[in-house]
């Protein structure tokens, strides 16, 4: 069956194949892609190479796309390995009819078709008639190279130049009408004949992810309305879909490039030239959910450029909302901004490179921008408009679906709004309600006061003492969970006396202890002389819920790792999870994930607070994994 080739694109792309290809064989972050050993043949030194498109082994010659891994490694037909990667991407597999193939047949030769336009209008350039075109070209600054490199054009008066340039090619009108080049002179008469799309314009190819010139953006020489013409929508071309530059820039970020995200298509231009090969721009429109697939698909962190002005903000808002629902550990986004009224390509040309690349290093993640974007122009001020302003933030964190993520947005998002309240408060003396306000926002009288509310002297040691009770009650009647726990375990600072002997027994017993049970493990305790030291830590008041005998594994595994973080301590925490992270980035190993979740999940634990509440607080805690 032939299959639509946009539907076939859309379904690689969505389609991360180190994903695909990691449940196969182990991967390791390698640069830009990703190592391992080869699936398809034995080997002990990794030479298979996954890319975001494609696979390659440099040892037996393996190549292929997500559609061949799953054919190669699953014995499976075409049809089959399309559908099953098209269910676990959510995509439906158009059915095969008559007329889908000839719309197949259709979009096959369409390419033909813009290939052949692009190749008439940049003839057109270099004629005398494109003289004028080529002079603006180069007022703007544009070099012979990069005029090339985009395949520049100039689209002749009209009146069917096109259509005459193309006729000896077998092209007809209909063709450019489906192409998008031609249109009929009155929509409502389509008997009244067709006009070209294009005249008296620079022409500006648009291309798709693979370099395959797809529809065009015509600009009128100087000023006069409307400034830029787009093609329409095409069984090629889908303007939601589509990144002027992507093909570029996809090649741009493998050397090392930042995709950046710009307005226009000077800008892109003029970026390149300048030699960011990375930038890219939608086609006039605001940034859309399939442009930010397409952008994750080249580069886990691409940078959006807007102007520094409120229309600016506004875009950057728009796009910050739309990407939060998408965002994962490894799809995120920075944002930047120019000042001063200037665009990329005014920029450039006025500052060169080193004035963009200020723009670029100046460039703040999403988590940091997040915060200013919607606090807004006017900084909350009242309780009710503070109050308003968390419950956004807290909103907002809360539409990102990855968990973990969501948490360390919360976090960073509430620990900048304190941040900023804080500065308002008194250090040590209240200051005089006629003082005027300073620092970042609001208004200081109300959050000193209640700062003034503070809760009742607490002793640290006898606090320690009884996280470090719970944490080993929640051992003693789960064992279980020592093997996930040893390692942690091992490594915690515990108070003198019944927990540090506990702990010395319980880690001498599970390497000897058949079957890891609460019984044999009490009684073991008991023959150690322990058994004192063990009912210290079972004695029910101040117990969480998760040392109950009764709670579900899970729930005593999330109530360990609770009391480690408070244990723990944040610095040691934070040195954890680095670690964790780094053994994850080279095994990629389902343990070492697992192990970094836990921490991340501790540490966030311990960030959120939770330390100083009743110790049930564990039971709403169950829910955190
Ligand atoms: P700009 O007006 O910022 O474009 O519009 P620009 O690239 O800086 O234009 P120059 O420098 O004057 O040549 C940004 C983008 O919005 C779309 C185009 O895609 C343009 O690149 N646009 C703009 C239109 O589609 N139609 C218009 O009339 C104007
Ligand atoms: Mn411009």
């Amino acid at each position: 069956m032939a299959l639509p080739p946009a539907f076939l694109d859309e379904l690689r792309a969505r389609t991360p194949l180190p994903g695909l290809i990691g449940r196969k064989t182990r991967l390791v972050r390698n640069g830009r892609q990703w190592k391992g050993c080869c699936p398809f043949h034995n080997e002990k030194t990794p030479s298979f190479y996954v890319y975001d498109d494609h696979f390659h082994c440099f040892g037996c010659g393996a190549h292929g796309d997500a559609i061949s891994f799953v054919m190669q490694t699953e014995g499976a037909a075409f049809p089959e390995a399309v559908e099953r990667l098209a269910s676990e991407a959510g995509l439906e597999v158009p059915k095969a009819t008559p007329q889908a193939a000839e719309r197949e047949r259709r979009a096959k030769d369409l390419y033909g078709v813009c290939a052949a336009a692009e190749a008439a209008f940049r003839r057109r350039l270099a004629l005398p008639e494109g003289r004028e075109a080529l002079a603006y070209l180069r007022r703007r600054g544009l070099r012979e190279a990069t005029i090339a490199q985009f395949g520049l054009g100039w689209s002749g008066e009209g009146r069917g130049a096109l259509a005459a340039d193309l006729k000896g090619e077998g092209i007809t009108p209909e063709q450019l009408v489906a192409a998008g080049l031609m249109k009929p002179r009155d929509p409502d008469r389509p008997e009244g004949g067709v006009v070209d799309m294009f005249f008296n314009r620079v022409i500006f190819p648009i291309r798709d992810r693979r370099g395959r010139t797809i529809s065009f953006g015509g600009r009128i020489l100087g000023d006069g309305q409307p400034k830029y013409v787009n093609g329409p929508e095409t069984e090629l071309f889908s303007k939601r879909r589509s990144l002027y530059g992507l093909d570029l820039a996809r090649e741009g970020a493998f050397r090392g490039g930042t995709v950046v995200v710009v307005e226009g298509y000077m800008d892109v231009i003029a970026l390149h030239q300048a030699g960011f090969a990375g930038a890219v721009a939608p086609l006039g429109t605001a940034l859309t959910a399939e442009q930010l697939e397409a952008l994750w698909s080249v580069s886990p962190e691409p940078v959006l450029c807007f102007d520094g002005d409120a229309a600016g903000a506004k875009a950057a808002a728009r796009s910050a909302e739309l990407a939060l629902p998408l965002l994962a550990p490894d799809r995120s986004l920075r944002l930047a901004s120019i000042e001063g009224g200037e665009d990329p390509d005014t920029l450039v040309a006025k500052g060169g490179p080193a004035a963009f690349q200020a723009v670029l290093d100046a460039a703040k993640p999403l988590s940091v921008a997040l915060f200013d974007l919607l606090a807004g122009p006017n900084p909350p001020a009242t309780p009710e408009q503070r109050a308003g302003f968390r419950n956004r933030l807290e909103e907002a964190a809360r539409t990102i679906p990855d968990k973990a993520l969501a948490a360390e947005y919360k976090r960073s998002l509430l620990d900048r709004f304190f941040a900023a309240g804080r500065s308002q408060r008194p250090a040590f003396k209240p200051r005089a309600p006629w003082a005027p306000a300073k620092g970042k926002w609001g208004r200081p009288g109300e959050l000193a006061s209640i700062a003034g509310l503070q809760r009742p002297p607490i002793d640290p040691a006898a606090i320690r003492q009884e996280r470090a009770r719970n944490l080993l009650a929640i051992l003693l009647r789960h064992p279980a969970i020592l093997p996930e726990v040893e390692e942690a375990l091992g490594v915690l600072d515990l108070p003198q006396g019944e927990a540090i002997a506990l702990r010395a027994a319980l880690l001498g017993w599970l390497p000897v202890a058949d079957v890891l049970d609460s019984q044999g493990l009490m009684d073991h305790l008991r023959q150690a002389g322990l058994e004192s030291a063990a009912a210290w830590a079972v004695r029910t008041a101040g117990l969480c819920k998760a040392a109950d005998p009764e709670a579900q594994p899970k729930d005593a595994l999330d109530g360990w790792w609770h009391f480690f973080a408070l244990l723990r301590g944040e610095a040691e925490l934070v040195e954890d999870l680095a670690e964790a992270q780094r053994v994850l980035v080279e095994t990629n190993d389902p343990v070492a994930q697992q192990r970094y979740i836990r921490l991340l999940e501790a540490r966030n634990a311990l960030r959120g607070g939770d330390g100083d509440q009743p110790v049930d607080e564990t039971a709403r805690m169950g829910s955190i994994g």
